[in-house]
């Protein structure tokens, strides 16, 4: 694993977006496998910056999002589907048909996950996984397990993620309690990985990822077995 020390979050972000740039000069077709949560919103910031000065072209990407809350619509002010049009795709006016997003409100949650592998299959996998990290070592919203799961699937969520996202609701209750996620199958199976890590509150999940044994109970262990891995951290999360 390659770790680049970034001084501050907004240079952690123009750090992030060369490496998803030379993917997309690389491959304009390429897909890329996209992460939510706090610490992307820079790096898709600094990326539809590039895209509307005319520096890169993101019009032939393809998006595979990592996860979804089950039970909110695509309307919802908090679901993955929501965040990613308003931080990314409504700023590049992305074309809908590259976009793939877990659906949280499938009446059969089992087909939907199977319907999530068939589409990250059909696209020849993933080529660019972007991820961040949970402060209990989750990737995606593959949880501390008793297994690795591969495949997408649906995940009861800890209660400390579930604490973790509470500040983007209303109140706890407003928490969903579980999620669909692609499985450590097509995170392991994309051909590189770019992690990106803010903050205080992730030493302690990258220092465990980079040095403790391989273990489900801290899911971003799995990476240490990725020959392909580059984190972006700043001072505080490397600590
Ligand atoms: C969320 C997402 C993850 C994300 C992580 C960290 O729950 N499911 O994909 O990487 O938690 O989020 P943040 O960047 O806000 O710290």
């Amino acid at each position: 694993m390659e770790i680049l020390r970034a001084t501050d979050y907004q240079v952690l972000s123009n750090m992030a977006a060369e490496i998803v740039a030379r993917e997309v000069n690389s491959k304009p077709d390429c897909v890329l496998g996209l992460a939510t949560g706090s610490t992307p919103i820079g790096l898709y910031k600094q990326l539809a910056q590039l895209h509307n000065t005319g520096k890169l072209s993101l019009s032939r990407i393809y998006g595979i999002n990592l996860d979804e809350y089950v039970g909110l619509s695509a309307e919802h002010k908090l679901s993955y589907q929501h965040y990613m049009w308003y931080n990314f795709y409504n700023l590049i006016k992305a074309d809908a048909r590259h976009v793939n997003i877990p659906n949280g409100l499938a009446e059969d949650l089992k087909k939907e996950c199977e319907r999530y592998d068939a589409v990250i299959k059909s696209l020849g996998g993933i080529d660019l996984q972007i991820l961040g990290i949970g402060a209990n070592g989750h990737i995606g919203f593959n949880e501390p397990a008793e297994v690795f799961i591969k495949n997408t699937h649906v995940v009861q969520l800890h209660e400390s993620t579930r604490k973790m996202n509470a500040r983007f609701f209303d109140n706890m209750n407003q928490v969903p309690t579980s999620a669909i996620t692609i499985g450590i199958g097509a995170i392991m199976r994309a051909k590189k990985i770019l992690l990106l890590a803010s903050g205080h509150d992730k030493s302690t999940a990258l220092h465990k990822m980079l040095h403790s044994d391989i273990t489900p109970q801290i899911p971003a262990t799995i990476l240490q077995l990725h020959s392909n891995v580059t984190i972006i951290a700043d001072e505080e999360s490397l600590g």
